[in-house]
């Protein structure tokens, strides 16, 4: 991994290599803990943060869903994304890891005497799902492994727990030889992938299941937006597998994954097989958007 100067923790900004915490992290040991992933991109007007007050709510957000109460407000995490970036002098863009956890002191599975901390770490990251991914479009299984059911877990909490479904989802995917995974949810229908979220294309109309079972997506979202305004007609309904196979195009989003296409669902090619006339317009948008070569969307990036 390409480590950094420091790393933000409760405050203080802590060398990267000293940034450790207990053995008894009670984190690390039942999975409550609440953790976002955002992105800075290099613009030609310096170091910018794209979304940074909506991935900090959604940390508060998804800490109330957990019952974890934080420690510190959501502009405060906001600016200890500010801070950290200052003091690591980056080359290139980066990605940040916001995580509020519950530390050393009790154990057992009741949550509620664990001190609460927090913490934002930053390092360069490229393309999640490879450069060549970007371009050419990667290929994709159906995982065996359901969706969390709302039932019993709750989707819209970015929570460390969730990712041990998306951890075995990814796992079995790569295993038999596909780059990600695309989870069913417990009806069948289409939910995400095991770190973004899926789209289509079907006779020119853009279409992303509800978020009912999944992440509420800020690329997601941001997509939906920059489509509409090139005009696109936007559905937000219920995709069966079946349907991805007939498709005309399909891709992944997510902070990590920016626009990623998808060119095979188990073993079926989708549309041309390569990125979709779409996917490519709405790819080179988003990048135009986070690099901040769009005014239009100038509000989503905080310039450090
Ligand atoms: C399970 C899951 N779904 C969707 C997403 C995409 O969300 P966002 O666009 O806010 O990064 C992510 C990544 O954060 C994720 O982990």
């Amino acid at each position: 991994m390409n480590e950094a100067k420091s790393i933000w923790m409760d405050g203080k900004l802590v060398p990267w290599k000293e940034a450790n915490v207990h053995i008894l992290t009670h984190t690390l040991h039942y999975g409550n803990g609440v953790f976002e992933g955002t992105r800075a991109y290099k613009t030609d007007k310096g170091m910018a943060i794209f979304r940074l007050q909506d991935h900090a709510k959604r940390l508060i957000n998804s800490a109330k869903i957990v019952a974890i109460v934080p420690t510190y407000t959501q502009e405060e995490i906001a600016k200890a994304h500010i801070d950290v970036l200052k003091d690591n002098a980056f080359n290139g863009n980066v990605y940040l890891r916001g995580i509020i956890y519950l530390g050393y002191g009790v154990m057992g599975v009741y949550h509620k005497n664990a001190p609460v901390q927090t913490s934002v770490a930053a390092w360069e990251w490229g393309a999640y799902l490879g450069d060549e991914g970007l371009e050419k479009g990667i290929r994709v299984k159906t995982s065996s492994i359901v969706r969390n059911s709302t039932k019993s877990l709750f989707g819209k909490a970015k929570a460390v727990g969730n990712y041990l479904n998306s951890q075995m989802a990814k796992f079995e995917a790569i295993e038999c030889g596909y780059e990600e995974a695309l989870l069913l949810d417990e009806n069948g229908m289409v939910a995400e992938g095991s770190g973004e979220c899926f789209f289509i294309v079907r006779n020119g109309v853009l279409i992303t299941p509800p978020s009912d079972s999944v992440l509420e997506s800020i690329t997601q979202d941001s997509i939906i937006t920059i489509a509409q305004d090139l005009g696109i007609k936007v559905e937000r309904r219920n995709i069966t597998r079946d349907e991805v196979y007939i498709a005309d195009e399909a891709f992944f989003v997510g902070t990590a994954a920016e626009v990623t296409p998808i060119c095979e669902l188990d073993a079926r090619v989708i549309g041309s097989g390569r990125r979709g006339e779409i996917t490519h317009k709405l790819q080179n948008a988003f990048f135009d958007v986070v690099y901040g070569r769009d005014e239009k969307f100038s509000h989503w990036l905080t310039y450090i």
